[in-house]
């Protein structure tokens, strides 16, 4: 089967597979992946799907995805699925991203610092860490000795375990303000030189934990000053978008604020949330 030439559905452009993947194993991922996460894949994403599972494929030993679709619904096949589940998740994010919602956050924090119970954000599609590492800078900074609670989540255990880790390439801190790197960062030596790691003391006030966000239910978390939801709900269908989006008023003080993606939009979806801003929700009774 080595070097066959497939014509790829998303593209029809021509490239070499050597796994066997059919249009039924497309089919059987796609509904596989939605099962378990909400995430929908249009049929463009055939060639997606075949780049980023076959390197499981040959981790399993197998030439087909047949072989490893059979695997996965085996006993055997349980703890596959982690493998599953992170292969397929796009992780894309950036410090500050969407810097908008930090100026709000800033000015929301000052206003319920006192609050009883601390200032609490929940960074719920949290992926390599920037997006939870941007708040706890945010709050740091503008919230000196209050206190403040972050929990960082995602679905995916391999770009948890590297937010946990808060070690990045120069790269990726490069457009942030040296006063800030100087303040959350250590710069890395010898075999770590080139990279920087947010120092213990800050990275430690961050909980990371694995939630998927289309579980009927989730951990007990406490009620939260703003939630994150950002670029993540556009994977999902509308009734799933619907859903997650009602379930996160539940954990959302009367106060509180709830951040979507710049192409997010919940108003055809939702009456529990009304817009208080860009991209920026409150509850509609709070
Ligand atoms: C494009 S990233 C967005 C990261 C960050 N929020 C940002 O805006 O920069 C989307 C993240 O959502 C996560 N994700 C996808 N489906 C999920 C689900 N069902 N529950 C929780 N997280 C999920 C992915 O693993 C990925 O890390």
């Amino acid at each position: 089967m080595g070097g066959v030439l497939k014509p790829a559905s998303d593209d029809g452009a021509i490239f070499p597979r050597d796994l066997h993947f059919s249009e039924a194993d497309f089919h059987a991922v796609r509904s596989l992946l939605y099962d378990r996460t909400g995430i929908a894949l249009s049929d463009a994403k055939n060639h997606m799907a075949y780049a980023r599972l076959a390197k499981r494929v040959r981790h399993q030993g197998f030439r087909s995805f047949a072989d490893y679709l059979a695997l996965l619904h085996s006993p055997q096949g349980e703890r596959e699925w982690e493998h599953f589940i992170n292969a397929l998740t796009t992780n894309l994010t950036a410090f500050f991203r969407e810097g908008h919602h930090f100026d709000i956050l800033r000015q929301h924090a000052r206003q319920h610092a006192g609050d009883e119970g601390g200032y609490r954000v929940w960074s719920s599609a949290a992926s390599t860490g920037e997006e939870p590492y941007s708040i706890l800078f945010t709050l740091a900074q503008s919230l000196a000795g209050g206190s403040y609670d972050i929990v960082a989540s995602d679905i995916d255990t391999n770009v948890l375990a590297k937010a946990a880790a808060g070690v990045y390439g120069a790269d990726r801190v490069a457009s942030l303000a040296p006063e800030l790197l100087r303040q959350f960062f250590v710069r890395g030596v010898g075999g770590n030189a080139g990279k920087v790691k947010v120092k213990a003391s800050y990275a430690q006030q961050i909980r990371f934990c694995r939630i998927n966000l289309v579980d009927d239910s989730w951990p007990q978390l406490g009620l939260f000053d703003v939630i994150f939801c950002r670029n993540v709900l556009i994977y999902f269908d509308k009734p799933t978008q619907a859903g997650i989006i009602e379930h996160f008023a539940r954990y959302l003080k009367p106060h509180g604020l709830l951040f979507l993606g710049h192409s997010e939009n919940i108003q055809h979806i939702s009456q529990t949330f009304v817009p208080c801003g860009k991209t920026a929700y409150r509850l509609a009774g709070g």
